[in-house]
């Protein structure tokens, strides 16, 4: 009785604990509270379907600019299509008040839940309200949506993606001049990485070992604004640049052509994101160092499934936590690939992410690796193993 007593204030304490350690978490255990179906935080009243009720997905995506995001859009109205979902996309091409727009019309349509890759993290915050007001429940996609009560976020670890980017570089240019180009701003993703590369850097800088001669972000993650910001570092160092960790493949082709007029190529370590295929080509040639590797097909269906999910007011399950200055959102972050020319043919063209020879067209061909892309791989090996065995069979027929 005495230690039941001892034990007895500390319940609640360990019922909390227990809830925001479990990797599974219902909605109304994360977001407490609402009559129909899930509440999310917030408390609003979420409405659910009924088992077998056809789900309709509003997916409004900020740009479909670098080829990431078109593969993004292909893969989210695929896995729809395949899980038997409506699915309606809304490009915003940078631009809030469009995106604000586009969402309200996706609502007065009648979506059950909407997905939101968000040009800005902050503005988008309005969207979850709006789609709240009306019990619709909202994933964040790739970027986190700040300051909201955000149903749940899938992404990547980016700001394991920022470390590895910087620990890549800082393994070959241990002592240098450094130059950060970060990407737009608005960009919750851009704010992760910075924060990954300076875990890495800060220590080396503190050392005296790594000058950041710039640290700046690309408005929108455009290519000629990291163009200026690596010309400039150029300019002010007399081309004495040794690393530049620019945080996408989109900057880092920015800064590669910087560097290309300062005939300073191949003798600057660039880092980068997405392995978009002129990055891995500009890797296979050898002005590019190397590249975050993101499968897009996991991430698309772990939306949409979720999705569904939200919808039918089913369990969801979300190992990660991520801040967004309101709550700590529910997330599923998914693992990233360091990428250079030593694993380019083990990732992404083994995966049939990128063809062997796309990604090796201005390689000699005496120097492509020897490796066919994914599914002619796995069909190649099976027809030689099988060639093998009757061979082999063949020729103990033979001998007998
Ligand atoms: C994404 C990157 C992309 C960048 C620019 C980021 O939020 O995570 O994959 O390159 O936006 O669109």
């Amino acid at each position: 009785m005495r230690r039941l007593k001892t034990w007895l204030p500390a319940l609640p304490a360990l019922a909390l604990a227990l809830v925001s350690l479990g990797g599974c978490v219902s909605p109304q255990q994360n977001q407490g509270g609402g009559n129909t179906g899930a509440g999310a935080g917030g408390g609003y009243q979420r409405k659910t379907k009924k088992p077998g009720e056809t789900v309709r997905i509003g997916f409004s995506m900020d740009t479909l600019k670098e080829e990431r995001w078109q593969r993004d859009k292909q893969l989210v109205e695929a896995r729809a299509r395949e899980v038997g979902a409506e699915i309606n996309v809304q490009v915003a091409n940078s631009d809030d008040a469009v995106q604000t727009k586009q969402c309200d019309n996706l609502l007065s349509l009648g979506m059950d839940v909407l997905i939101v890759a968000p040009h800005n993290g902050e503005i988008a915050a309005s969207i979850v309200e709006a789609a709240h007001r009306q019990g619709v429940p909202v994933i964040s996609y790739d970027r986190l949506i700040r300051n909201s009560d955000v149903d749940l976020y899938v992404s990547h670890q980016v700001e394991r993606m920022g470390e590895m980017q910087a620990q890549y570089a800082l393994e070959r240019v241990p002592k240098g001049n450094y130059v950060l180009v970060g990407g737009a701003p608005t960009d919750n993703n851009a704010m992760l990485m910075r924060k990954g590369q300076m875990n890495v850097l800060k220590p080396a800088v503190d050392r005296g070992d790594v000058k950041i001669i710039s640290d700046q972000y690309a408005k929108d993650w455009r290519a000629d604004e990291a163009l200026r910001i690596t010309e400039d570092a150029i300019t002010k160092t007399n081309g004495n640049i040794q690393a530049v960790v620019a945080s996408n493949d989109g900057t880092a082709g920015g800064a590669i052509s910087a560097i290309e007029a300062a005939k300073l190529t191949g003798k600057v370590v660039v880092t980068g994101q997405d392995a978009q295929l002129d990055a891995v080509q500009r890797i296979a040639a050898g002005t590019q160092s190397m590249t975050i590797y993101k499968p897009i097909k996991p991430l698309a269906d772990s939306a949409v499934d979720n999705a569904l999910k939200l919808a039918y007011g089913e369990q969801l399950s979300t190992p990660d936590r991520i801040a967004n200055g309101k709550i700590d959102v529910p997330s599923i972050l998914h693992k990233p690939t360091s990428v250079d020319k030593n694993n380019l043919a083990e990732t992404v063209i083994k995966d049939g992410y990128h063809k062997l020879e796309d990604v090796y067209k201005d390689v000699p061909r005496d120097q492509w690796p020897k490796v066919a892309s994914a599914p002619k791989a796995a069909g190649g090996s099976f027809a030689a193993a099988l060639a093998l065995l009757l061979g082999g069979l063949g020729l103990a027929l033979r001998l007998r």
